[in-house]
């Protein structure tokens, strides 16, 4: 049914989740120099970058209690504002919101942005499961009939085209660093360092390793019914690189490629994409 979502700015959001008031008063959040930001379209792996920003910052910071999992900027009733600008420690916030529709503050603050960015083939097949496992979201009868929903971008925060168009006006900003799903499970290990490096944690080699065992896929997804509860296994579904082979036509495979080329050939992000 439509009420289960709203639409802000051209762009839709599920309404179990966002509040359209708090969209309403979203220009007034106040970023900090120090905030770390991660972005990502939804799927592309926001909860593991959670777990790590987390971990990273508890272990550097020699933090002794769990920093509360935040969830996304963008969820949740306005008043959260005024509990996040109460918060006196550093804040991890994550959000799945493309930049145009960003509080301005945090382009301005000079707080440092990690962008998380994953094969559009494989998020889409992510979205997918997420969407008929999750009651909140639209469900779809047909992986063809979702698939179409994706290429026109009909879909909970917008097209991932867009998004990715959107973010790559972004790339030679001196504070954001982009990084790909992709390249993490490749070599976990590096991709946590140059993370770390980027915010500033000071880690030692054998602090980053218990970071990267603690955040391994089958570790989260063993832990996945304490922290995030009946949501966990649908969350943490298979998290490899590929499971699009399993979805997609060979027409559709191509049809991908194609709107890829023509929106991001060329451009800094298009290439950090290409694997
Ligand atoms: S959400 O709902 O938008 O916040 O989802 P998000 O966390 O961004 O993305 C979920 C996908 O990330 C995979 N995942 C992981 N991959 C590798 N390692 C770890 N530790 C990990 N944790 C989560 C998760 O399995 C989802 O991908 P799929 O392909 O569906 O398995």
């Amino acid at each position: 049914p439509k009420d289960l979502l709203f639409s802000y700015k051209g762009i839709l959001y599920p309404a179990t989740f966002c509040n359209p008031e708090t969209f309403q008063v979203l220009d007034s959040f106040e970023a900090r120099s120090d905030d770390v930001i991660l972005a990502g379209y939804p799927k592309n792996g926001t909860n593991w970058l959670d777990q790590i920003l987390n971990d990273l910052e508890i272990t550097a910071e020699k933090y002794t209690d769990e920093l509360s999992v935040f969830p996304r900027l963008e969820f949740g009733d306005p008043e959260k504002f005024k509990r996040m600008k109460k918060l006196p420690f550093r804040r991890i916030i994550i959000t799945h919101l493309p930049p145009q529709v960003l509080p301005k503050s945090i382009f301005k603050s000079k707080a440092k942005i990690l962008l998380l960015v994953r094969n559009l083939k494989d998020t889409a097949v992510s979205y997918f499961h997420f969407h008929n496992n999750m009651p909140p979201l639209p469900s779809f009868s047909s992986w063809d009939e979702y698939f179409a929903a994706f290429m026109h971008g009909k879909l909970c925060w917008g097209s991932y085209f867009d998004y990715l168009v959107e973010w790559n006006k972004h790339m030679d900003d001196e504070n954001i660093m982009a990084i790909t799903y992709e390249e993490l499970k490749e070599n976990q290990t590096l991709g946590l360092k140059t993370i770390a490096d980027f915010f500033g944690f000071s880690l030692s080699e054998d602090e980053i390793q218990t970071v990267v065992e603690r955040s391994s896929f089958k570790a989260m997804r063993e832990k996945s019914s304490q922290t995030h509860g009946k949501l966990g296994k649908i969350l943490f579904r298979k998290g490899i690189v590929g499971d699009w082979k399993d979805h997609f036509s060979e027409a559709q495979s191509k049809e991908m490629d194609r709107k890829f080329e023509e929106c991001l050939a060329g451009t800094k992000l298009g290439e950090k994409m290409k694997y």
